[in-house]
């Protein structure tokens, strides 16, 4: 797999970033301002990160993706790894990423990866999403913030 920056010939990987966020307004909101990056297999996008500077201290991966068939076979942990990377090399001093409660896959990736939990929206997808979420048996009602300090104090 190649990891690069989605070029503009390239098709917007819609279906792929519908996965991770079901509201098309925000999708299309992050895709506008942010930094999308994809995963190419054999000419077919694989996966998809997006992104998005908060401030100029912080980044955060708005969305990630991977398809379906390819997931369980490391190629998230990789795009993740190369976010983390990305937000070193620019210089940001924090990157974070959230979820909803109940996505239990992907707290564990994310702590895979370095990220702490650092706070927790309360009823963020009650009040933003139209319909109720239910994954894994649990309804998905509070964002989990988690983030990775990439520098250390003082520096
Ligand atoms: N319990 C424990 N560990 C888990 C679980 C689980 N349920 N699910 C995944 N993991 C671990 C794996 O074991 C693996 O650990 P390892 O590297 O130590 O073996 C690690 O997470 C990485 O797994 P990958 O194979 O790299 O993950 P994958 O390629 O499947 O991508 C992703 C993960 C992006 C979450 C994918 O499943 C996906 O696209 N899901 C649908 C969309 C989605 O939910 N996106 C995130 C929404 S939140 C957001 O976008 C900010």
């Amino acid at each position: 797999m190649i990891i690069r920056s989605l070029s503009a010939d390239d098709p917007i990987p819609m279906n792929l970033l519908l996965d991770a966020d079901p509201s098309v307004e925000m999708v299309e909101e992050y895709l506008a301002n942010g930094v999308t990056v994809v995963g190419e297999h054999d000419g077919n996008l694989i996966g998809v990160y997006v992104l998005l500077e908060i401030n100029p201290e912080t980044i955060e991966i708005m969305n990630i993706a991977v398809a379906e068939e390819w997931q369980g076979q490391g190629i998230g942990r990789q795009l993740i790894e190369h976010a983390i990377r990305f937000a070193k090399e620019k210089g940001y001093h924090v990157i974070r990423i959230g979820t909803g409660n109940s996505s239990v896959g992907q707290l564990a990736l994310y702590q895979k990866c370095g990220f702490r939990l650092v706070g927790i929206e309360t009823d963020f997808f009650v009040i933003h999403y139209p319909e109720p979420i239910f994954e894994n048996g649990i309804q998905c009602r509070d964002k989990i913030r988690l983030e990775i300090q990439l520098r250390e104090e003082g520096k």
